[in-house]
């Protein structure tokens, strides 16, 4: 999907182009304006160049006429080390995109800590009473019928409990390229992105989500074992990918609580930048009590940090909505 900048909302929208739809639809652009106007689907006109662009709800409507799905992105920030940042950066990256995006977002929570979770549910939830993935496994039910809105607005969640960790056992044995799968159709006609949180774990799982991600970020720390991790995840990914069948996703990494001021944090960038050239992702995360101390008072980066880390966020965060890679929509 292309992610235009819009000069009106300075949003990022989770659109396409009528051309690259029509393209999709293998029909006339001509043709494509007519159906939109006959039909009465929404679009949006940018006014400097008069061009005309189809979001979300109206590419799902147009595609599956075709026989053809729209493929939100589905996206985790993910490694095998414990504490490096992912569910921070799950949750911030899943709000920022929902404050730009036209089409709804959903976190699903696979780790049974529930952080992200703690995080996103309006205070008054009590997750005890909340269908998680347990739940869904057990019970053989949908997704998309028990996501919860969050505190903040286009911003959904599946959370999770303690019990989730039950759900691993539940999962154990179970084909993990279908795993999951089976449980997320609809999703995709409602969500334009689907960020995953899951625990530093190799399980069924968290091998499922990770065959079902078309994007991954690693977010490693400036140590020796974030390093090792992040070979690690990357080798067993690829092995699983190969026994599956998959095809492993497009995948970045973050450096997050770099001290640039230090000589782990300036070591790691180098054989970063080495090993992996324009895989690492140019903007870094600083080491900062703020997003501790964000994180402990339930708030987002951008609620709870300063102007040069919201940022850096920022630029993070537009990096790996890939306005530099846009991804092919029809396949
Ligand atoms: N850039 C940063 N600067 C300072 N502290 C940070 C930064 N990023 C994350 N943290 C802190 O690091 C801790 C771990 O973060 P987080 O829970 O997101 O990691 P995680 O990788 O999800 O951990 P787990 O493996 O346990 O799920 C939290 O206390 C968080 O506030
Ligand atoms: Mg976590």
């Amino acid at each position: 999907m292309k992610i235009i900048e819009n000069n009106e909302t300075k949003g990022v929208l989770y659109m396409l182009s009528a051309q690259e739809l029509a393209t999709a639809l293998n029909i006339s652009n001509v043709r494509m304006k007519q159906i939109l106007k006959d039909r009465n689907l929404d679009f949006l006109r940018k006014r400097e160049n008069g061009k005309i662009f189809v979001p979300h709800s109206t590419v799902g409507i147009l595609l599956k006429e075709k026989g053809q799905e729209i493929k939100p992105e589905i996206l985790s920030n993910f490694i095998l080390k414990g504490g490096t940042g992912k569910s921070v950066l799950n949750v911030n990256y899943s709000c920022w995109l929902a404050e730009r995006s036209l089409n709804p977002i959903l976190l699903i929570d696979l780790d049974g800590e529930a952080c992200a979770s703690n995080m996103l549910l309006k205070e008054q939830e009590n997750l005890d009473n909340l269908v998680t993935i347990y739940e869904i496994l057990k019970n053989n039910l949908q997704i998309k019928d028990y996501v919860r809105e969050t505190k903040y607005p286009n911003l959904f969640i599946l959370p999770a409990r303690m019990k989730a960790l039950k759900s691993e056992r539940l999962a154990g044995g179970r084909n993990p390229k279908t795993l999951l799968r089976k449980h997320m159709k609809g999703l995709a006609q409602r969500f334009g992105s689907i960020i995953f949180d899951m625990p530093p774990t190799l399980n069924s799982l968290t091998v499922s989500a990770l065959l079902t991600i078309s994007k991954l970020v690693i977010p490693i720390n400036s140590d020796i074992f974030s390093i090792e991790s992040l070979y690690l995840t990357l080798d067993e990914l690829k092995e699983y990918a190969e026994e599956y069948e998959c095809s492993i996703p497009e995948y970045y990494i973050l450096m997050n609580k770099f001290q640039s001021n230090t000589i782990a944090s300036s070591e790691a960038y180098k054989e970063i930048t080495k090993n992996f050239g324009d895989r690492l992702i140019p903007t870094q995360l600083k080491f900062s009590a703020q997003i501790n101390n964000s994180v402990n008072n339930g708030k987002t980066i951008r609620e709870g940090c300063a102007r040069e880390l919201r940022a850096s966020f920022d630029e993070v965060a537009s990096y790996i909505t890939g306005t530099k890679n846009n991804q092919e929509l029809a396949q």
